[in-house]
């Protein structure tokens, strides 16, 4: 199978061989001169598999190898170092920094496309059995437009990343995302790129790619950026979408938006539980007695959890009033931010971190909490 290779050498002469023995294995190679350089177009390019020299200018290959093994999304990208010593001392340090493999120059061609070959494969396996190590689903969904649903989800993704999450978030909308304004992000790539897939043609490289790493350590997948991209996804979507995304992290939080059209219903499916969001007042009530029935309609085994946001500061409806109304229990009522969220909005910092200590941002901790031990409960509940 074709993959992605980055090499990290600065002799220009094992760059050309190297990369002609991979081009004519059909791999598709990106050359980077030096260490700084491998970085960026890993964190740019997500390779499947890196060549690094260690003799190499700005930053050597165990650095750049030690630094790879930090962050979660790279913590297991294969590494291939090669070295023009062959002491060892440099071997031993290069596995130390976290290299799957270690050649010695001068390379033969055979031995690395025989070692990439081998390492892609075992990484492919690796990768099949972490599947039943799935990631938790949650949607959070508005009873109707604008009380703060994308709010919630982006500081919910920010505080699960603090508590030590892998996070991803995902954008689910067919027409203009604001996450990323959230976050102050200009993405080039957004969801639309997979409106119209076949659900087999989504793999996790394709996912991988559109995926944007924000400041904050939370992935996200952003809803369309420009009105071209606008228009409905093939229904499929959002059950492929899901299934993979949930093998790359521990939590997908979903923002989803009002229109509940057959893909959003599916990514409903597909989730573990929903934050079901209102206003205190009479509007927002009464839609959200309908988004329960069609909730329960939907699936009998989604958890649906009422929260409602309190973002004018004043309950037009009293909780007592909006639980008889729904028959239900809300999970909070989070308070208003109004000043802080727009603040924090315009410097693309996500409430929960930039003011962890603000009430809204306790809330937030609070629920994210409470979905860690709601886990615990559930996986307690199994092994009896
Ligand atoms: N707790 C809050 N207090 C005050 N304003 C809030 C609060 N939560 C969200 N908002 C504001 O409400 C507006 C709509 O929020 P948003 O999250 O985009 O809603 P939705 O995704 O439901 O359309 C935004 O201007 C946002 O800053
Ligand atoms: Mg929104």
């Amino acid at each position: 199978m074709p993959a992605k290779i980055l090499l990290a050498d600065d002799d220009p002469m094992l760059q050309k061989l190297i990369a002609n023995t991979l081009k004519l294995e059909h791999h598709e190679v990106i050359v980077a001169v030096n260490g700084q350089e491998a970085l960026d177009l890993i964190r740019s390019e997500k390779p499947d598999l890196v060549i690094l020299d260690i003799m190499m200018p700005v930053i050597n290959g165990f650095d750049v190898c030690t630094e790879l093994r930090r962050h979660p999304e790279t913590e297991t990208l294969p590494v291939i170092m090669l070295s023009g010593l062959g002491q060892v001392q440099e071997k031993i340090m290069g596995l130390r920094a976290g290299a799957d493999e270690y050649l010695t120059k001068p390379i033969d061609p055979r031995e690395l496309l025989t070692r990439v070959e081998m390492l892609l494969e075992r990484h492919r396996i690796l990768r099949q059995s972490a599947v039943g190590k799935t990631g938790r689903v949650l949607s959070v969904l508005g009873a109707k437009g604008g009380v703060g649903v994308t709010t919630l989800a982006v500081n919910l993704a920010a505080r699960l990343v603090q508590e030590k999450k892998n996070v991803i978030l995902l954008e689910f909308r067919p027409d203009f995302g604001t996450v990323a304004v959230h976050f102050n992000l200009k993405p080039t790539a957004s969801l639309a790129a997979l409106r119209t897939l076949e659900p087999t043609a989504i793999t996790e490289q394709m996912v991988n790619r559109l995926l944007v790493k924000t400041e904050t350590g939370v992935r996200v997948l952003c809803g369309p950026q420009s009105a071209g991209e606008f228009g409905p996804f093939a229904p499929g979507l959002g059950g492929a979408l899901l299934g993979r995304l949930v093998t790359m992290c521990d939590y997908v939080i979903v923002d989803l938006p009002p229109l509940l059209d057959e893909a959003a219903e599916l990514v409903l499916k597909s989730s573990e539980q929903v934050f079901l969001v209102i206003e205190p007042e009479l509007t927002s009530v009464v839609a959200a007695a309908h988004r329960l029935e069609q909730l329960a309609a939907l699936s009998n085994t989604l958890t649906t959890r009422v929260i409602a946001v309190n973002r004018q500061g004043v309950m037009l409806l009293s909780l007592r009033e909006i639980e008889n109304r729904l028959g239900v229990v809300l999970l909070d009522v989070l308070p208003s931010a109004a000043d802080a969220m727009s603040v924090a909005v315009q410097f693309g910092v996500p409430l929960t971190l930039s003011q962890s200590k603000h009430v809204y941002s306790e809330h937030v901790a609070e629920l994210a909490k409470q979905l860690e031990q709601s886990k615990a409960s559930a996986l307690r509940s199994r092994s009896l």
